[in-house]
């Protein structure tokens, strides 16, 4: 699962567009998604044609301190499309936000929600309000990717710094953030300011930024006020197309994301086993000798393939084997014979009347 957060506390740039059309447009792809409505405008739930007002349970419910009220994520969930579901917004998410300034732990609470759904969806995409209030901050804290929707105008770039600096606060505390990815939206190629504009964005974002634009398109506009996607208004309008091309965009970049978490993943495990194992080496001197093994307490004084030493070209045998702290007794085996290890002082004494070298790690 992938969890993205569209946020930008610029109004009007293009958020809820974004949230809602990315959503359609995986869903068309046949993920499962579940688009969010932190805003309590809940414009992205207008847009899928839901009267919020006749609700008698929305994100409010979830996001509440309020005991009687409080619900489960997956309680307040509506089934859109067979692969698009919402957990739609509602006025009363200004009021949690009072709430939530309060507490303590409330800024992970919208992450402890989507945690308790397990991998029920492919991806989860939240709609922020223009703000940076605690519901901007729990989405975030929730959030693999963090898409920040930039529109093709003058001072879009303004406050944008202080968005960053809440990621930056996010990964302080939790040492886990989203990765940033900034959006052009909004975009009219006919003019030379837009074009400029896209320039001075890029200069800001550098390779954080989507290579799909999204471009003016009327249909974006009209799909919202009859509340549909872009996608089923339009299917062919320039506005169903840009944002296809960014659900293809995400859909690699998701799969990219994945794989450095697999292998950071994999390098922490690595790195503890390194930890924990200590390499030895075991090293003789044994020019005319044709096979030599080692046996101990570590191997169960057995020697096979796992336990042979290798022979370098001026008669060294070496060995090398990771084993765990601890006190162990073992010998070498050389062509039949066994011996104890002469470059290892220490050594005790065992049942058959001859001694066993004794390594401590
Ligand atoms: N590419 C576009 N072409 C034309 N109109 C657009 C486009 N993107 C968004 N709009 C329109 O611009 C207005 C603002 O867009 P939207 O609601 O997505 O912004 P927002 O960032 O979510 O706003 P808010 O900050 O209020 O939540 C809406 O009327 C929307 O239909
Ligand atoms: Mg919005």
């Amino acid at each position: 699962m992938r969890a993205i957060s569209v946020a930008n506390q610029k109004g009007g740039c293009g958020k809820t567009t974004t949230a809602v059309n990315l959503a359609a447009s995986l869903a068309l792809k046949n993920y499962k998604v579940l688009l969010i409505d932190l805003d309590p405008q809940a414009h992205a739930s207008f847009a899928l044609g839901i009267k919020t007002e006749q609700l008698d349970r929305s994100l409010y419910n979830v996001m509440t301190c309020n005991e009687q009220k409080k619900r489960q994520l997956s309680d307040v969930i509506l089934q859109l499309w067979d692969n698009l579901n919402i957990a739609p917004g509602h006025i009363l998410l200004s009021t949690a936000e009072q709430e939530l300034s309060n507490k303590v732990d409330a800024i992970s609470l919208l992450y402890q929600s989507i945690d308790s759904l397990g991998t029920s969806y492919d991806f989860i995409i939240m709609d922020c309000p223009p703000s940076l209030g605690f519901l901007t901050f729990n989405a975030l804290r929730a959030s693999h990717l963090l898409i920040v929707p930039i529109q093709c105008c003058s001072m879009s770039l303004v406050g944008v710094g202080k968005l960053i600096n809440m990621v930056e606060l996010i990964q302080l505390k939790f040492q886990r953030a989203p990765k940033i990815k900034s959006l052009v939206t909004i975009f009219d190629k006919r003019t030379t300011y837009s074009k400029r504009m896209v320039r001075e964005i890029r200069s800001y974002f550098g390779e954080n930024l989507f290579s799909t634009m999204i471009r003016v398109n009327v249909a974006l506009r009209e799909a919202a006020a009859h509340g549909v996607p872009v996608i089923k208004y339009n299917a062919r309008s320039t506005g169903a197309h840009d944002y296809t091309a960014l659900a293809d965009e995400i859909i690699v970049d998701s799969r990219k994301l994945f794989l450095e978490d697999f292998y950071e993943e994999a390098e922490q495990f690595l790195q503890d086993v390194r930890t924990k194992l200590k390499i030895q080496t075991f090293a003789l001197l044994a020019p005319e000798a044709k096979d030599v093994f080692i046996v101990g307490d570590f191997n169960n004084w057995k020697a096979d393939e796992s336990s042979r030493f290798t022979k370098a070209s001026d008669g060294t045998w070496e060995k090398r084997l990771a084993l765990k702290p601890g006190v162990y007794k073992y010998k070498f085996i050389v062509d039949g014979q066994w011996h104890h290890d002469r470059n290892n002082p220490k050594s005790v004494r065992n049942n058959f009347g001859s001694v066993d070298s004794l390594l401590e790690i």
